[in-house]
């Protein structure tokens, strides 16, 4: 295709010739004799080159020159000044012109001028669009680089958080066990005294004190020998709407009478997960007897159970024996008092609890956790405070037909 040219020049005759000239050597032209008219020109025609009379009866050719650069850096421009009037030419340079030529001129220069300003113009537009392909380039590779680190601090994060979890659950499995033994013979010496003491003996209350205390500490350190562990369960193929469904028949009286409505979705044919049905099910009540605590006037619990296609940040890999990208999501939403933004972070810590009147030991979410966790699966919580409760599990889906050795 031709270049197209501008020819800007007040007096016709001149317009008229270099119109003549530049079309003979193949050049696509069009002309104005003012510089508004030019300026119109430009924006109909977007012109490679405009060849601009410096002396216009309207705007000055710096004028003019200026609202053409400023409507597209792509069009150049050669002025065209008067002889003696070199340091007009040093200002258009600066402000932007390719180049100039002095009248009288001749022929054969204008037509250099032309030639080397379009040669010179159609290399430079190369080079910037090259260079900005190289930024945008850049740019993207800036952002691949920020979200892999991004990722890569999630899942370092997280291993941190597990290996912390899982030093802390050896310990207090440990002081678990110990405690066992003693606590058993406070018991019994317990209800020998009460056995021993008149009914109406005050001491009884005391002593039947003692024994809801040991029930709790009894509770504790059954939570911790979850928490760590001590009891290994056996991982079978599993549907997980079984425990699921266990958990929500046994609370359901309960939920019913804290006006606690639920509603369970359930996506259809959903695959199988290697897992331990009793542990599933500790879970699940874990997360439901929070949320039950979490809306002490009633409200709503929702289930909702689908298969996720898709690995996504921070998710551990899949092993052997479960299908790379898919997972079972449980997600178990309450319209509870939610999680103060302060305390979302240590939920999952062992101990951890606002419920001060003796009601939690702090190890419900810390043994979920842990469970998910062996179970190569994740577990999160989003909460917005006086609004409700969000805990998102994704369990790894079972290969069909996998040999469950490593199970
Ligand atoms: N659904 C929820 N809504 C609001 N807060 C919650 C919810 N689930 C957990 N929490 C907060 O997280 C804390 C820790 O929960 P976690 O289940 O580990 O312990 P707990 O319920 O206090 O005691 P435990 O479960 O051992 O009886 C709770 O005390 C509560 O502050
Ligand atoms: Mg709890």
């Amino acid at each position: 295709m031709a270049e197209k040219l501008l020819v800007v020049d007040d007096e016709q005759d001149i317009v008229k010739v270099l119109a003549k000239i530049l079309e003979l050597s193949g050049y696509e032209v069009h002309t104005a004799t003012s510089g508004l008219d030019a300026l119109r020109v430009v924006k109909e025609q977007d012109p490679d080159l405009v060849l601009l009379d410096y002396m216009m009866p309207d705007l000055t050719g710096l004028d003019v020159l200026r609202g053409i650069k400023n409507y597209s850096e792509d069009i150049y421009v050669v002025m065209v000044t008067g002889r003696g009037s070199e340091e007009v030419a040093a200002t258009v340079m600066k402000a932007g012109a390719s180049d100039y030529v002095i009248k009288p001129f001749e022929k054969k220069q204008i037509l250099t001028v032309v030639k080397d300003t379009l040669r010179i113009r159609s290399a430079e537009i190369t080079t910037r669009r090259l260079q900005k392909e190289l930024a945008d380039l850049n740019r993207d590779l800036e952002d691949k680089v920020a979200e892999r680190t991004r990722d890569l601090v999630d899942t370092q994060e997280r291993l941190i958080h597990q290996h912390n979890l899982a030093s802390l659950g050896e310990m207090s499995g440990g002081m678990a066990h110990e405690i066992r033994n003693p606590l058993n013979s406070i018991s019994l010496y317990a209800q020998i005294m009460i056995d021993e003491l008149p009914p109406d003996d005050p001491k009884v209350d005391y002593v039947q004190r003692i024994l809801s205390d040991v029930d709790r500490i009894n509770a504790i350190v059954t939570n911790l020998n979850l928490f760590s562990r001590r009891i290994k369960r056996d991982k079978q193929p599993l549907h997980l709407q079984t425990p699921l469904e266990t958990v929500l028949r046994t609370m359901s009286m309960q939920l019913v009478n804290k006006g606690v409505r639920v509603s369970v979705d359930i996506e259809g044919g959903l695959p199988e997960v290697l897992a331990s049905g009793e542990e599933m099910e500790e879970v699940f009540s874990h997360l439901f007897v929070n949320s039950m605590h979490a809306m002490p006037e009633g409200g709503e619990l929702a289930v909702v159970m689908r298969l996720l296609r898709g690995a996504r940040n921070g998710e551990p890999q899949p092993g052997r024996d479960e299908k790379p990208g898919q997972y079972i999501e449980v997600s178990v939403r309450d319209t509870g008092m939610g999680i103060p933004r302060d305390n979302i972070d240590k939920v999952f810590i062992p101990f951890f609890t606002t419920k001060t009147d003796w009601q939690g030991t702090g190890l419900g979410l810390s043994v979920a956790n842990r469970v998910i966790t062996d179970h190569k699966g994740t577990i999160d919580v989003e909460s917005e405070e006086g609004h409700g409760t969000t805990f998102t599990i994704r369990l790894p889906v079972l290969e069909s037909g996998a040999k469950l050795d490593a199970a």
